[in-house]
């Protein structure tokens, strides 16, 4: 069937929902490149304004997850699942949370994505290991799920190309906070991404897209209806980022402390949450009854370390250097750090993650956009959370990075995180509510 690209941006204009056929059309025609961008763009900003309601919704997802290559895990035996996080800042869970679960027994695929802006992506963080390779052939990528039970690589091109399109316009359009695109961006890529079923982790606060927990919620039920009505159990967790996870921002700083965590010696929130979440997925992946023996059964993993192993045997199965877990001299070191210290004494109130994800970004950590080249060595390392007391002159916080002016800049974007108060105060909740078990 053939539509009038103008009557379809009309349409949505006045609020009319558009039908399957349509929207499969548009899709169609994103891959094709017979749709120019200014008139996506224009639609775009018109569902930014008008929404999707659910049919769209599921249409869009079903139209870009078949836009281009599926991956198919079948040879793989077992219940694959698949983990995704919405983004945040100091967020490395993956990394700790794929390597419980697969040392129990669960088949990890993962394909993940890089870091834009203040948020961080599991792909840059696995390349500040030395020798490793993200890019796996997909004879390869299969093999090494089936002999050690885990693989991470990054998004291939020839997966979900709709989304890339789109995103990408999204990104310069001031349209990317849309819940029906957001939503059906994600899950188009996890259900081409070929798993069984998905655990979502949605990030809620100021370090993330979605601010409050409303939204949150809104957010994480379209993608747990989005899965189930594509037949792969989804579950969501709504975890804080109001403050940085763990203490750890930056490439080769976030796998030293996931590496931490592995050890058993990770900071309390990140520990907390990668049990909590390799616990979910160990249910979903049937090597459990229930979540909270999945939850028992990471959180052994972790003590007896052979979440450590299986992690080590990852990385050298992807060419990486596995004696990173013992020696972390091995990763790219800055050459140059600077310290933030507390210039009043009192309870810590608040650490925006977003101003300290912005301060790592400028210190080289992150990208402001997508050809810039990033320090792996760059990043921040917290030495106090929301709720620990501090005296004057205590270290909150040491800027890491290549380039003494820009750890300057940092350390001024940086000392903004910070509120104190002269109260104690509550540590926030970490994880809020779990949707879909
Ligand atoms: N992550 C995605 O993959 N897509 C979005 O739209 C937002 C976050």
């Amino acid at each position: 069937m053939n539509f009038n690209m103008n009557d379809l941006i009309i349409k949505k204009r006045d609020g009319k929902p558009l039908s399957t056929e349509e929207i499969n059309w548009i899709i169609d025609g994103t891959v094709k490149g017979t749709i120019p961008d200014y008139q996506l763009s224009a639609l775009l900003m018109a569902i930014f304004f008008r929404g999707l309601d659910r049919d769209e919704t599921y249409a869009l997802t079903a139209a870009m997850r078949y836009s281009g290559d599926i991956v198919d895990l079948s040879a793989i035996r077992g219940i694959k699942v698949d983990k995704h996080s919405t983004g945040g800042v100091g967020d490395k869970t993956t990394l700790v949370v794929a390597p419980l679960a697969s040392a129990c027994g669960v088949p990890i695929a993962k394909m993940s994505g890089r870091g834009l802006g203040f948020t961080g992506g599991t792909v840059d963080k696995m390349e500040s290991i030395p020798g490793f390779r993200i890019e796996l052939e997909p004879e390869e990528f299969l093999a090494q799920v089936r002999d050690i039970g885990m693989a991470v690589i990054g998004q291939s091109a020839h997966i979900d190309p709709a989304d890339k399109k789109l995103y990408a316009l999204r990104d310069v359009t001031g349209t990317v906070d849309n819940f029906g695109l957001i939503a059906s961006s994600i899950m188009s890529k996890k259900l081409a991404a070929g798993s069984d079923a998905i655990v979502l982790d949605v990030k809620c606060g100021e370090g993330a897209f979605m601010e409050n927990i409303e939204d949150a919620v809104t957010l994480a039920d379209l993608m747990v209806d989005i899965g189930y009505d594509a037949g792969r159990r989804t579950v969501a967790c709504i975890t804080d980022m109001s403050q940085p996870l763990g203490k750890a921002v930056g490439n080769a700083l976030e796998v030293m402390e996931a590496i931490d965590t592995l050890y058993g010696r990770g900071p309390e929130d990140i520990t907390e949450l990668s049990v909590k979440l390799a616990g979910i997925m160990i249910y979903l992946g049937g090597k459990a009854e229930t979540p909270e023996d999945g939850q028992k059964l990471a959180g052994e993993a972790l003590t007896s370390r052979t979440g450590l192993t299986q992690m080590r045997m990852f990385i050298e199965a992807q060419g990486g250097n596995g004696d990173v877990i013992y020696d972390y001299s091995l990763f790219p070191q800055p050459a140059h750090s600077l310290e933030l210290r507390a210039s009043c004494s009192g309870y810590v109130a608040k650490i925006n993650a977003r101003q300290i994800g912005l301060a790592s970004q400028h210190l080289g950590a992150g990208r402001a956009s997508k050809e810039d080249k990033i320090d792996l060595s760059a990043g921040i390392v917290l030495n106090k959370k929301v709720g620990d007391r501090v005296e004057e002159g205590e270290l909150l916080l040491t800027l890491l990075g290549n380039d003494q002016t820009k750890l300057e800049a940092g350390q001024r974007l940086a000392e903004r995180a910070f509120r104190f108060s002269d109260e104690p105060v509550e540590r926030p909740e970490l994880i809020k509510e779990i949707i879909g078990l």
